[in-house]
């Protein structure tokens, strides 16, 4: 009886919508909505279970689950959008959550897209915890993160920006993504929880990719201005840390002048009177123009300056201000203490106040008008600074809370013009502005070293961030202090990204092994020399949304070692590097996707799809290589 039962039922209830780029095949159950979708082709491509926990025995789905009733409260609802699907739970009672999961189909499907973590692996091997937000936060490193999962068969997921979101990943259950929706903290003020999101299938992954960008995630309407591409950046930050003055800039502008090299200079943390007054330091820096036309004179083409956009308690006359006019994000309790590297009694400006917004502008004005600086980098800018929940009076649809904060932040950031760099994001892809990955350490491995540096630009890029600033070559010397080797694989990683920032100096790393700063320069030159290719990806991103530096299997969708190659990335559509990423390592594996690839480092030919075991990769030598038409 029973079984024939489940047979019956199967045929009752089996529903199968058939758009022009995909199916969806609902089937309900007492746990759920088993739900798998089909590609054009017949394949399938996701599969997962709608609604773990309901009973959807006798629930009435208006037979095409256009609005299946849950209770008085409660409606799911999958309907047709961008030839895909969109499913939409709604519940007025706040007290109720949302779990849709999907299998990551670990090892047959790749998975690309999602946040920016400190251990940046391949997103399906990410482990996320449930019980954490997926917000904007400086915990983890996860100042991008975009509501964003694309996986190699060509279907991606996007949730919706209103969603109190929270994804629980290869953690309750190792191989399974689930998406949650909780109206909890730090989503509060809300009336309603939801849990919407669009399924989109396309005949591949680049195809899906390309969908998203231009129908989702947005591009970028302009790229940075060109010098920050073609020329190196020289921060303070590695090597000196908050310990500067006017001596040790000028020694550092000095000593890059001397080793003949050039480009823009930042004065990183921390020139102000105190942290939120964005004046500067007498003591420190007793005449600033003076400091800033010496670094001119040895020919730099620009400076910069870092900007934090907290108010320390201590630095009074402006916390005051700030505290009289409410211009701080502020608990639901008004207390408005926020915590940051610089300050555990500090205020956050409230960016979602437009008033809040301009007071902090006009201070960085007076610095680019009086001091003549030409550009910033805006640090920080994630949501948990305040412990979460902020409280936001000023934004008028609450369900944008928090992750409006950074966008508004972004915003605000984006008027100082185009030598500009942010390091969060949240649905910020169309600003013209540098997006900087978070601080990086000098190691070599997945734990925020070398190896990041390439898993994260791809991140980043299918995220729709394609102008990506890499961190300080060699990392920030946090945990250990870089080594020579480091220093020229990490230049060597990043010569063929959008721009090139140094902050130890070459000359400070000799090796008796190798020739540090020539190796170095040899970079920074071949970086140069591709400054027209790197311009010219981005106009490409601008005009079609392709990433800046797509992941190897943009070449060939259809190819799973190159899905599966995480250590190589492309430069536009035809220029492939895989660096050396190992300690130690004079020789890789190289995977050339299919089509004609020209060595760039002696012209030999070879004709992919094809590993190349063991390539010599001496510390001088940057494996690359260029696409023949
Ligand atoms: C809201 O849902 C919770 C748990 O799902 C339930 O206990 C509560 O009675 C519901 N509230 C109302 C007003 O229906
Ligand atoms: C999770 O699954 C992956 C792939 O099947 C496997 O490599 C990994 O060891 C598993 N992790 C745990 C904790 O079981
Ligand atoms: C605060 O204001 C007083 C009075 O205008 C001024 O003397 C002092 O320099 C200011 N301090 C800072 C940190 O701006
Ligand atoms: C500093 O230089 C800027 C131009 O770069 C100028 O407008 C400003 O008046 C100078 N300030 C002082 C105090 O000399
Ligand atoms: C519920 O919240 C939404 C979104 O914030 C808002 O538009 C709507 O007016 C609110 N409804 C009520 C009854 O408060
Ligand atoms: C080109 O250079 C690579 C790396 O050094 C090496 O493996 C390869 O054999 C070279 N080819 C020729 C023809 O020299």
């Amino acid at each position: 009886m029973f079984g024939t039962n489940i047979i019956l039922f199967v045929y009752i209830f089996l529903f199968c919508f058939i758009f022009s780029d995909s199916a969806i095949i609902l089937d309900p159950t007492n746990n759920g909505i088993t739900v798998s979708i089909q590609n054009d082709a017949g394949d399938k491509t996701l599969q997962g279970i709608l609604g773990i926990g309901q009973n959807f025995n006798n629930i009435d789905c208006n037979n095409d689950f256009s609005k299946c009733i849950i209770d008085e409260q409660t409606i799911l609802s999958i309907k047709e959008v961008n030839s895909g699907y969109r499913v939409s739970w709604t519940s007025k009672n706040t007290s109720h959550s949302f779990k849709d999961c999907y299998n990551l189909n670990i090892g047959e499907t790749f998975w690309f897209g999602g946040p920016e973590r400190y251990v940046q692996k391949p997103l399906e091997q990410l482990i996320l915890d449930g019980n954490n937000p997926y917000i904007i936060k400086n915990s983890d490193n996860f100042a991008v993160a975009e509501r964003y999962y694309l996986n190699s068969k060509g279907t991606f997921i996007f949730i919706h920006d209103n969603v109190p979101l929270f994804i629980d990943q290869n953690n309750e259950q190792n191989g399974t993504v689930c998406f949650i929706a909780k109206s909890q903290n730090p989503y509060i003020n809300r009336n309603r929880t939801i849990l919407n999101y669009d399924i989109i299938t396309k005949s591949n992954s680049k195809e899906a990719q390309l969908f998203a960008v231009n129908n989702y995630l947005g591009k970028p309407t302009d790229h940075p201005n060109e010098k920050m591409i073609r020329e190196p950046i020289w921060t303070t930050w590695p090597k000196y840390k908050k310990f500067i003055d006017d001596g040790k800039v000028r020694e550092f502008a000095q000593s890059i002048a001397d080793n003949k090299f050039g480009g823009q200079l930042e004065i990183d943390e921390d020139w102000e009177i105190c942290f939120g007054s964005h004046i500067f330091n007498k003591e420190k820096f007793p005449d600033i123009n003076s400091t800033t036309s010496f670094i001119r004179s040895l020919g730099f083409s620009g400076i910069t300056l870092w900007i934090n956009p907290f108010v320390n308690n201590d630095c009074q006359n402006y916390s005051t201000e700030g505290l009289d006019k409410g211009y701080f994000v502020k608990d639901p309790e008004g207390n408005t203490r926020a915590i940051w590297w610089e300050g555990d009694d500090a205020h956050q400006i409230d960016f979602t106040n437009p008033n809040a917004a301009e007071w902090f502008a006009s201070k960085i004005r007076r610095l680019a008008e009086d001091q003549g600086f030409d550009g910033f980098k805006f640090d920080a800018g994630e949501t948990d600074y305040i412990i979460p929940p902020g409280d936001y009076d000023w934004v008028k649809d609450q369900e944008e809370v928090p992750n409006i904060f950074t966008k508004k932040y972004v915003e605000t950031c984006s008027q100082f013009g185009d030598l500009v760099e942010v390091r969060s994001a949240w649905r910020t892809q169309g600003y013209p502005l540098f997006t900087r990955m978070i601080d990086k350490d000098s190691l070599w491995g997945s734990d925020n070293g070398l190896y990041t540096l390439v898993t994260t630009l791809i991140q980043m890029n299918i995220d729709g961030y394609t102008l990506v600033l890499p961190d300080m070559i060699g990392g920030n010397g946090y945990r250990q202090q870089p080594t020579a080797e480091l220093i020229v694989r990490w230049t060597q990683a990043n010569a063929l990204m959008p721009a090139m920032q140094f902050g130890y100096l070459p000359w400070d790393y000799p090796s008796d092994k190798f020739d540090t700063v020539e190796i170095v320069r040899k970079y920074a030159n071949l970086h140069a020399e591709f400054g027209d290719t790197i311009i010219e990806a981005m106009e490409k991103s601008i005009l079609n949304g392709t990433p800046v530096n797509p992941p190897i299997w943009w070449i060939d969708p259809t190819d799973s070692t190159a899905f599966a190659t995480d250590d190589e990335f492309l430069l536009g559509e035809n220029i492939l590097v895989a660096p050396v990423l190992v300690e130690g390592a004079v020789t890789r594996k190289v995977y050339l996707p299919k089509g004609s690839w020209q060595d760039g480092n002696n012209g030999s030919i070879y004709e992919g799809p094809l590993t190349i075991s063991n390539y010599n990769a001496p510390i001088n030598i940057l494996p690359y290589f260029i696409k023949q038409n």
